[in-house]
């Protein structure tokens, strides 16, 4: 995966936000695991919504494919930590955060355990060839009746090449057909992203339950 190295070498990250998401502040009650349970990240990157589900009081476990993501979230945040070789993955710990370096279809089923997980940005960033795959991991990764958060981007595929790809509403009912739950929270109408080009861009906030 070139592409992702890439834009994290040209510090190409225009996707990263500098403040809490308000959407994960706003949903993640509805959301509500047990406070002391653990909480999966994919596809981390340096998410400073990572530090905010570590004030709430859960275990966060993100999974990130490039290195300088993973060293620059705890460099920057003052975070000292233990590496451990785990299969593929190289597991960085500094509790609360773990975060498995390596390619997320690449990690065990069953090496993390989440209560809970949360998707921004990470969905979104993976074409609809490899979804399918990906759903697959936060299945093996989470145990019985664990909650998510899944935010996501969807405008018309033809219009842009992603990522992020464009995930419609149909396709997350597809994706989690089997297996989960699917509510919707909340659908968004987004205008600050018509000057890419876009006719017409949406977002749309869902609770999904592992079944
Ligand atoms: C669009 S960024 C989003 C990061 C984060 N979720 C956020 O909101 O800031 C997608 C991240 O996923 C990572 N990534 C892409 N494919 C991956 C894979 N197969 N396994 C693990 N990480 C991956 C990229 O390196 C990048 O940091």
């Amino acid at each position: 995966m070139e592409y992702w190295h890439n834009r994290w070498d040209k510090e190409q990250t225009g996707w990263h936000r500098d403040e809490f998401n308000d959407l994960l502040e706003k949903y993640w009650p509805a959301i509500n695991p047990a406070k002391d349970g653990e909480v999966l990240v994919p596809l981390c990157g340096k998410s400073l919504d990572m530090l905010w589900l570590a004030e709430q009081g859960y275990d966060v476990v993100g999974l990130e494919m490039v290195e300088q993501a993973v060293q620059t979230f705890f460099e920057e945040n003052k975070l000292e930590t233990i590496a451990d070789e785990t299969g593929k993955h190289i597991k960085h710990s500094s509790p609360p955060f773990t975060i498995f370096h390596g390619d997320i279809f690449d990690l065990e089923a069953g090496v993390v355990q989440a209560d809970a997980w949360y998707d921004r940005a990470a969905m979104v960033a993976l074409p609809n060839s490899v979804r399918e795959q990906y759903v697959k991991q936060i299945y093996n990764q989470t145990k019985a009746g664990a909650v998510g958060l899944l935010i996501t981007f969807a405008y018309p595929q033809e219009q842009m090449e992603g990522p992020p790809f464009a995930l419609h509403d149909e396709d997350v009912l597809r994706f989690f057909s089997d297996g989960f739950e699917v509510e919707c929270l909340e659908k968004i109408d987004i205008d600050d992203e018509k000057d890419r080009g876009l006719s017409k861009v949406t977002s749309t906030v869902f609770k999904i339950t592992k079944t």
